[in-house]
């Protein structure tokens, strides 16, 4: 039996193809609330030229484009099971259990255009028409770039944010359970139905925030599976992004090994612009620690306003100097300056567990920023503990549960921001719990509003945070 090869949507090259990311500028670019860093992921040298010509045309900064470095090299498909693929050019038995190795392997060898794992043995193919068989075969995509610049919006289809935005905060959401078990992803659907509802919300929303542990997501297979699905439309929003403890480990925490990707794939391939930007043209590709790839600091930390709200994100982790070495008062000074209507900050840790250390986890950094001018009034968004829940009356919110179990309260659902009516209001949408099933109501309910509103008009699901 010949089985088809699958072929990924979103690498036709046409405009709408790009996969782009649109990032707020960093507050130190100035006041402008029209600058942006947009970013396009694109897997092959020529897509890459293309994006350079495109970016080049609106930048206003400078322009950095290159392969990814050290980590998610290259683009890989989810892989077919129970496939094979004739003939090797090489092969060999690894001492990874998984197929870590035999990824890596493939990324680096530039003929390689599939790998096939089955433990212990590692195969490499040119190419692949897949046969049934017992192997799992993964088609290499391409590999990966990151093409980044500032440009000031409207620019590229992508529009200026409105004075008042709104805006949705996930965490934690997982659907497969390659690296780390997603316990409700099959019984919930979440793979599909985290791409249905982001679509879905897209067209009325401004901003979509991620605090961190990403898709669970070693190689970066997960998190393109999903990037994939997503529309050109979702892609023209701001996102506003966070590592969390898996995104640097694979196992949860640290020290992690040599295929963990110590959140430098998460970096490139979600572009932020961060305290780093101030003295490269996009990320400082120097670590601070050889042995575990440490970022430097500032290639995790970042500022700025979207219209009338203030956004602060940083790293809990790894380790305490995380969170010494910044120099929080000039974000506070920024928003004492601008005085957005409210503040957020951004963090992953719940708690100081799992490489963030006392002090450095999210209510900690909160406690200390609320002496400083501009911050005082500072609201947060974390995860890391999978729960949908109001963590600290008026103030701290986790947005944990999408998917994940342990350290959880069996909940799937998001946050809703929105600067629109009188106050900055805050509601939850709870799509679905271990009782109830909601998702159909909510998307029904977004989807018949979509242009017009959207999921503001979807309340009566919600229940009001803030
Ligand atoms: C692949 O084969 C295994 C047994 O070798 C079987 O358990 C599994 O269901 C098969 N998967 C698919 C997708 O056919
Ligand atoms: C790998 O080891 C298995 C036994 O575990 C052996 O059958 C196989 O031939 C070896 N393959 C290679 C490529 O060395
Ligand atoms: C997602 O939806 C597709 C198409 O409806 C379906 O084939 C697939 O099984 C669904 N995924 C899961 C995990 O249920
Ligand atoms: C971080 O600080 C805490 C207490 O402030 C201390 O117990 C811990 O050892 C420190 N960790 C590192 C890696 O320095
Ligand atoms: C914050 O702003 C207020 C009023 O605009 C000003 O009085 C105060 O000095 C500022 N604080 C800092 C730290 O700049
Ligand atoms: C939800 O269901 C899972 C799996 O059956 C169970 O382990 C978990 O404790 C349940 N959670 C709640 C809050 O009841």
């Amino acid at each position: 039996m010949l089985l088809l090869i699958g072929v990924l949507i979103g690498h036709s090259g046409s405009v709408c193809a790009w996969d782009l990311r649109v990032a707020k500028a960093l507050g130190s670019r100035g006041d402008d609330e029209a600058l942006a860093r947009v970013s396009v992921i694109s897997t092959s040298a020529e897509e890459e030229a293309g994006a350079i010509r495109m970016l080049a045309e609106e930048a206003v900064g400078p322009l950095y484009s290159g392969r990814f470095r050290y980590k998610w090299r290259a683009a890989f498909d989810l892989g077919t099971p129970n496939a094979s693929c004739g003939k090797a050019y090489a092969a060999w038995n690894g001492s990874a259990p998984e197929d870590d190795e035999c990824s890596l392997a493939c990324a680096d060898d530039s003929e390689c255009g599939a790998y096939a794992f089955k433990r212990p043995t590692c195969q490499l193919f040119r190419a692949c028409e897949l046969e049934a068989g017992d192997w799992e075969v993964h088609q290499k995509l391409g590999d990966n770039r990151v093409t980044t610049t500032i440009v000031r919006l409207p620019a590229l289809g992508i529009a200026k944010p409105p004075k008042h935005p709104k805006g949705v905060v996930i965490g934690d959401p997982c659907f497969s359970s390659r690296f780390m078990t997603c316990a409700f992803g099959e019984a919930w659907d979440t793979f599909n139905r985290t791409i249905l509802m982001l679509n879905a919300l897209a067209p009325d929303v401004d901003f979509f925030a991620f605090v961190g542990d990403l898709f669970y997501d070693r190689d970066g297979t997960l998190t393109r599976a999903v990037w994939d699905r997503l529309t050109p439309e979702f892609k023209r929003r701001i996102v506003v992004v966070v590592p969390g403890n898996y995104d640097f480990w694979a196992g949860g925490g640290p020290p992690g090994d040599a295929f963990d990707q110590y959140a430098w794939g998460f970096a490139q391939f979600y572009a932020q612009d961060t305290l780093a930007s101030r003295e490269f043209p996009f990320l400082d590709f120097d670590f601070d620690d050889d042995a575990v790839l440490k970022h430097p600091v500032r290639n995790l930390v970042f500022y700025h306003n979207i219209g009338d709200l203030g956004f602060l994100g940083y790293s809990g982790g790894p380790a305490n100097e995380t969170v010494d070495r910044i120099d929080w008062e000039e974000p506070c000074a920024f928003f004492n300056r601008t005085a957005p209507r409210a503040v957020f900050l951004l963090g992953h840790w719940s708690d100081a567990s799992l490489g963030c250390d006392a002090q450095a986890d999210t209510p900690a950094v909160r406690a200390m920023l609320s002496t400083l001018d501009g911050c005082r009034d500072i609201i947060y968004f974390d995860g890391h503990m999978h729960c949908n829940e109001i963590q600290e009356p008026d103030y701290g919110f986790n947005v944990g549960g999408h998917g994940m179990l342990p350290h959880g309260c069996s909940q799937y659902g998001f946050a809703l921001v929105d600067s629109t009516s009188t106050r900055v209001a805050i509601d939850y949408f709870e799509e679905r719990n271990n009782q109830t099933d909601r998702f159909d109501d909510i998307y029904d309910c977004v989807t018949r509003h979509q242009n017009r509103g959207g999921v503001a008009n979807c309340r009566h699901f919600a229940a009001p945070w803030r």
